[in-house]
């Protein structure tokens, strides 16, 4: 199969990840101070707050708790266009936010902090994808909407991990070929569900890159009733391991209608949060990386994730800093793909 010629330099990637600054730690008074402060910002500037499930359960509750929303990355898009807020403030990464400029120009964009980066993102340079996708111009372009806005607008369609599979299927039906990018995992999952003809560009999420089959496999036999719920980011074993295979919100849906009372999740572990809300009395457990303490890089978190903290979500909130711009160009050429994103409709 013919991959891309561009060499992924995933060590560089990796240090990144190691030298982000979390959020600090806060005490009990600072951060109800906080709190207080932003859910009365968030109401003087007409402003929403739109989370997503990796982030710190304080972003979410304030989410939550503020009339905003938490949800996947596709359902975070389809809520701030739906909003009528002039200001959409992004809890999550980069991409989260620059998906929001594309589809609400006429909004200001606010993000707690703009480093917060993303695997996937960083794996796929804008000039290396179209040399890509330029050697293969037969094919339709699908880029993960974790990708930047300049890698869409070269693309015909960005989806989430929630509609992937249906939108291949769909456009195999149609007869057309493939160029997936970047998540190889995710397309080596898409593949095998849709049988779809597809070159995958070789980046990776650092965080479920970590997940192990084996460890899974070993916690099964340890807790025979759970079940195995997996984010299809995940290398093929580990989701070889799966009950559930599925984005953020089926994973959540998964631990309210299932009847087992224990669960194996092999994804970021900020979704505890909610699936603690929704399924108090259930136990949840967090798929084995290489361990804590030990060598891996993200530990079942993604650190770029963790960098949205109270203080920078006050402060963006109060002075307008760290706002999201698109280039007008880039952004008109990137709406027709993300528009496609929002508007599918897998009936
Ligand atoms: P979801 O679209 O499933 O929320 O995933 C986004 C993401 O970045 C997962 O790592
Ligand atoms: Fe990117 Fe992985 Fe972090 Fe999701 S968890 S934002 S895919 S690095």
């Amino acid at each position: 199969m013919t991959t891309q010629a561009y060499r992924i330099d995933d060590q560089a990637i990796r240090s990144l990840a190691n030298n982000v600054v979390a959020a600090p730690v806060l005490s009990t008074e600072k951060r109800s101070n906080l709190v207080a402060e932003v859910k009365k910002l968030i109401l003087e500037k007409n402003a929403v707050l739109v989370a997503h499930y990796y982030t710190s359960s304080d972003m979410q509750m304030l989410a939550e708790e503020s009339g905003g929303y938490v949800s996947d990355s596709l359902d975070m898009a389809r809520f701030g266009n739906s909003h009528s807020a002039s200001t959409i403030v992004v809890a999550g990464v980069k991409f989260m936010g620059e998906t929001a400029k594309i589809l609400n120009p006429e909004k200001t964009v606010l993000m707690p902090s703009l480093d917060a980066e993303c695997s996937l993102d960083l794996s796929c340079p804008v000039d290396a994808f179209s040399d890509f996708c330029d050697q293969h111009p037969e094919r339709t372009v699908v880029v993960y909407a974790n990708t930047s806005a300049q890698v869409k607008a070269r693309a015909d369609w960005v989806v989430t991990s929630s509609i992937a599979v249906n939108v291949i299927k769909h456009l195999h039906q149609r007869g057309e070929k493939i160029i997936w990018g970047p998540d190889r995992y995710l397309g080596d999952y898409i593949q095998k569900q849709t049988n779809a003809d597809m070159l995958l560009w070789q980046g990776s999420c650092i965080v479920h890159d970590e997940f192990k089959a084996k460890g899974i496999a070993r916690l099964r036999q340890k807790y025979p009733d759970a079940a195995v719920l997996v984010h299809p980011e995940s290398p093929r074993e580990v989701i070889m391991q799966a009950d559930v295979v599925g984005s953020t919100t089926a994973l959540i849906n998964a631990v309210s209608k299932m009847d087992n009372k224990t669960f194996i999740v092999a994804t970021d572990n900020g979704i505890f949060y909610k699936m603690r809300q929704l399924a108090g009395n259930k136990r949840f457990i967090e798929a084995p990386t290489n361990g804590i303490g030990a060598t891996c890089n993200s530990c079942a978190h993604c650190p770029w994730m963790e960098m949205n903290g109270l203080e920078a979500l006050a402060e963006t909130l109060k002075t307008g800093c760290n706002e999201i711009t698109v280039d007008e160009k880039i952004r008109i050429k990137a709406l027709r793909s993300v528009q496609r994103m929002i508007d599918f409709n897998p009936s």
